[in-house]
């Protein structure tokens, strides 16, 4: 019934439960399972409509697809959505309430934190089911894991298509300082960056900028601002026909899912002349964190891991430099790659 869907992309499986009693009324999409277990986040949002709510899941799932195989774990995609006010809805019953639907999966998906989500919520969906992650004492919060890994790709690509080794003086502009942005800041600071900094919350980007020497700067004007590199960590779809002729920055790494509005715009930044490391590469850090939780904490074998990330961006350089092709397209390639070894048709 699916298939006519724009973002259908012969998912495995899309589910949806409604319960009165707890007011739950959520989606659990699994695109691909052939790598392993289908693993992604539950966002929770007060879709406008249940379409939009199954839009996202479907594109989410995908692309969590594709990010444990760029990032070589053994998982493969899913996503769940709730459609729920995360600031007035989000009661204990709803999340058991979830946590009864994905354990009914049978562990075919495994759900964590993600926007409108906290540790909180998945340790409350997590005396439900068996099959939630992230929430290992020891590990903290993933998203540092998560700033890490945008971390040390921009520091890759500066040295690549900049020919800096290393980010002291480098002038980058920051475009959301949340759970990743703020903890990439602070990361940019201690290497002796040049940072500026636009949150739509102007308390949140105060407080940053107070705490890390960062310059504000407004939300209209981040990705305008005449520096070495652009890093978006709020939202989707900045990088489009009207905005990629405005960057003045050269290179392009942040943690912000769905960067590229549509896959021309892969293209787009290569003919400008901008090194773009494709969004599910940069921000895998947090996913290869919730790996070692689900299997065993072992922090430098993390540390490495993540430092593999910059090395699967630097292939991806080499290969762009040599073919002209789109930096989004190979690293798509070699997931693809990847999921078809395991027996997947992508
Ligand atoms: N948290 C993770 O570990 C993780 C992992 C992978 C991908 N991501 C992606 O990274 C992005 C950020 O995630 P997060 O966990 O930091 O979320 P968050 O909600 O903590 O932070 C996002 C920040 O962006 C700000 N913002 C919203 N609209 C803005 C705008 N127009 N201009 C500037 N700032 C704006 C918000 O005020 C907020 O402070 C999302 O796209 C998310 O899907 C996060």
């Amino acid at each position: 019934m699916f298939q006519h869907h724009p973002s259908f992309d012969r998912h495995k499986l899309v589910t949806a439960r409604h319960d009165d009693a707890s007011g739950l009324s959520a989606i659990i999409a699994v695109h691909d399972d052939s790598r392993g277990p289908a693993i992604g986040g539950c966002r929770i949002s007060p879709y406008a409509t249940p379409d939009a709510a199954l839009n996202d899941v479907l594109r989410l799932s995908r692309g969590m697809t594709y990010k444990t195989a760029i990032a070589d774990i053994p998982y493969g995609g899913g996503k769940a959505v709730i459609i729920a006010d995360p600031r007035t809805d989000k009661t204990r019953a709803l999340l058991e309430a979830m946590g009864d639907f994905v354990e009914s999966l049978n562990g075919v998906y495994i759900t964590s934190f993600d926007s409108g989500s906290t540790l909180d919520d998945v340790r409350t969906i997590g005396t439900r089911t068996r099959f939630s992650a992230g929430t290992l004492p020891e590990a903290g919060d993933a998203s540092q894991s998560t700033a890490e890994g945008v971390f040390v790709c921009m520091r890759a690509a500066a040295e690549l298509a900049l020919g800096r080794p290393t980010l002291e003086g480098c002038r980058v502009a920051v475009q959301g300082v949340g759970n990743v942005g703020g903890r990439l800041v602070r990361l940019l600071a201690d290497a002796g960056a040049q940072i500026w900094v636009a949150d739509a919350n102007e308390t949140l980007a105060r407080e940053v900028a107070a705490e890390t020497g960062a310059a504000l700067c407004g939300i209209d004007e981040v990705h305008r601002i005449d520096a070495d590199i652009f890093s978006p960590n709020a939202l989707g779809a900045v990088l489009n026909e009207r905005s990629i002729p405005e960057l003045r920055a050269k290179v392009v790494v942040g943690g912000a899912n769905n960067q590229l509005a549509t896959p021309d715009d892969d293209l787009r930044l290569r003919a400008a002349g901008i090194t773009y490391c494709p969004d599910f590469l940069a921000n895998a850090g947090g996913i290869v964190n919730l790996h070692y939780q689900r299997s065993t904490w072992a922090p430098a074998r993390l540390a490495e891991h993540i430092e593999g990330l910059a090395a699967t961006f630097r292939e991806i350089f080499e290969t762009a430099a040599k073919t002209g092709a789109g930096t989004g397209a190979i690293a798509n390639a070699i997931a693809e790659d990847r999921i078809r070894a395991a027996g997947g048709q992508r």
